[in-house]
């Protein structure tokens, strides 16, 4: 590798001006928004690092393809386009579009679990466990224990443990195994990629046992880039050839086209079945839309083409994950703890770490989102135990293994002096993290609590301690 600065394959050729705060209004906004940062306008977020889905810039050849928008009811030409992309870059014979990801898992759910069937899959993400339970399944996580252990080096952290899944089928019959639902490039842990001689190896164990896969492959091209890097025989391929490759082992997918797809709306069923698409086709013009159009406007499709083609260069996909890395080794040579490695879409920070003063009932990494705010506008999500919930049981606040926060990183919206400003923000707090305080609950929704709920300082009326204890040392 040249030791020479690489930089993004585009130029920029329109802004978006954003409003500049002063520390004052930013305390007043996250008082009033309850110390969430899900609640706050976005008018008064600065760097913008809450989710890279459906915040994504959009290229000059997209918004001229939104122009080629043919809004039919029936048969728009944007859908064949978006048909022929899909197919290409894929692989896969039938799509369905659909307004976003979760209209996807929504229909694949129904149409593939029977109520009491266990459904494994690498690590849950939020919409597509709900929906499998809404359907009646059983979700198993079924991914190797290195993903549950922020410092675990491993590079593929995606994967599925192969003999976690045997003693599933051994356990309950491949016939009550609904599909694997294998992930790529999993959220949750971090972005962390699956091999391609994992997805082989497990594809091929359920085949043997007449199970089928579906890939959750909302980041694949992110995964595949991952692939390239780390898996040895990958290393002169394509991006889109190793994408190719990873489709071609699984029987089908869901989408959310709002991540790599690099569009603000949009998701996709695809399947190779013939009967399985044409049951498919029944039901998206029940919930989505006409077959030729799920829920999206014509100009939308012809977006999300043109947005898939563009997301499977390597050049594209070199500086997108690039840009998450420079950001993860600024902080890296700050010492500040963050998940390792790094994964595809954001940079998420160990907040039990980082603020170990604060005991996990004040939530350290739901008041590490509320400092960063205050500190420099950059707008963090909390991944930890207010995202966790309580247990159905007993009551009790769940304390998963990991309390974190996620920078998540919009595809093609911010410079390199951004994640300057980011990190130097991230530094100085941690400079001086002992006066950040915890935070406790003045309203608690009962389900997704995360979203909406709100909270205030566990002491004092302020996120930081007051100066005059800071400059006595407490
Ligand atoms: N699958 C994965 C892996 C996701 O990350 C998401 C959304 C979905 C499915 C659902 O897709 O939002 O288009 O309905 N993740 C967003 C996030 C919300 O912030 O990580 P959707």
């Amino acid at each position: 590798m040249s030791d020479r600065s690489w930089a993004e394959p585009y130029k920029i050729k329109m802004v978006e001006p954003l409003r500049m705060t002063s520390r004052a209004e930013r305390e007043q906004a996250i008082a009033e928004a309850g110390y969430n940062t899900f609640l706050l306008k976005s008018e008064d977020v600065y760097i913008d690092l809450l989710t890279d889905s459906g915040t994504n810039a959009m290229s000059d050849r997209q918004w001229a393809g939104m122009m080629l928008g043919d809004e039919a009811y029936a048969g728009s030409r944007n859908f064949y386009h978006l048909e022929q992309v899909c197919r290409e870059y894929y692989g896969f014979k039938h799509v369905v579009p659909t307004h976003q990801g979760r209209g996807a898992e929504h229909m694949l759910s129904q149409l593939c679990i029977n109520p009491g069937d266990s459904v494994p899959g690498n690590m849950y993400f939020t919409t597509t466990k709900l929906h499998q339970e809404l359907a009646g399944g059983r979700f198993v996580d079924v991914i190797i224990d290195e993903a549950h252990d922020p410092d675990s080096e491993y590079p593929f952290k995606g994967n599925v443990d192969p003999n976690k899944l045997r003693a599933l089928i051994a356990e309950v019959g491949a016939e009550r195994v609904a599909y694997l639902s294998l992930e790529t490039n999993v959220n949750m842990a971090g972005g962390q990629p699956c091999s391609l001689a994992n997805i082989r190896e497990v594809c091929t164990l359920c085949h043997e046992h007449g199970i089928k896969v579906f890939l959750d492959a909302t980041r694949a091209i992110e995964n595949a880039w991952f692939i390239k890097q780390r898996e040895a025989e990958y290393g002169d391929r394509s991006v889109a050839d190793i994408l190719r490759e990873m489709c071609s082992h699984a029987d089908g997918a869901t989408i959310s086209a709002k991540k790599d797809g690099l569009v603000n709306i949009g998701g996709l069923l695809l399947l190779n079945e013939d009967e399985l698409a044409e049951r498919a086709r029944n039901m998206v013009v029940v919930y989505e839309g006409l077959h030729t159009y799920g829920g999206l406007a014509g100009r939308d499709m012809e977006a999300m083409a043109i947005g898939i083609t563009e997301s499977a260069q390597d050049d594209h996909i070199r500086a997108r994950v690039g840009q998450v890395e420079y950001l993860a080794e600024r902080l890296l040579a700050a010492d500040i703890p963050i998940v390792r490695p790094t994964g595809g879409h954001g940079v998420f920070i160990n907040a039990a770490k980082f603020l170990p003063h604060i005991p996990r009932e004040q939530f350290p990494a739901q008041a590490l989102t509320a400092a960063l705010y205050v500190d420099s506008g950059v707008r963090a999500m909390e991944r930890g135990a207010v995202s966790s919930g309580r247990d159905i049981e007993t009551g009790e606040n769940v304390y998963p293994s990991l309390e974190l926060i996620r920078l998540t990183i919009p595809r093609r919206v911010y410079t390199q002096a951004h994640m300057d400003v980011t990190a130097e923000s991230i530094i100085a707090l941690h400079e001086n993290r002992e006066q950040i305080v915890g935070l406790r609950f003045t309203y608690e929704p009962e389900q997704l609590r995360f979203f909406q709920a709100r909270f205030e300082p566990a002491e004092g009326t302020r996120i930081f301690r007051a100066k005059a204890k800071q400059a006595a040392g407490v």
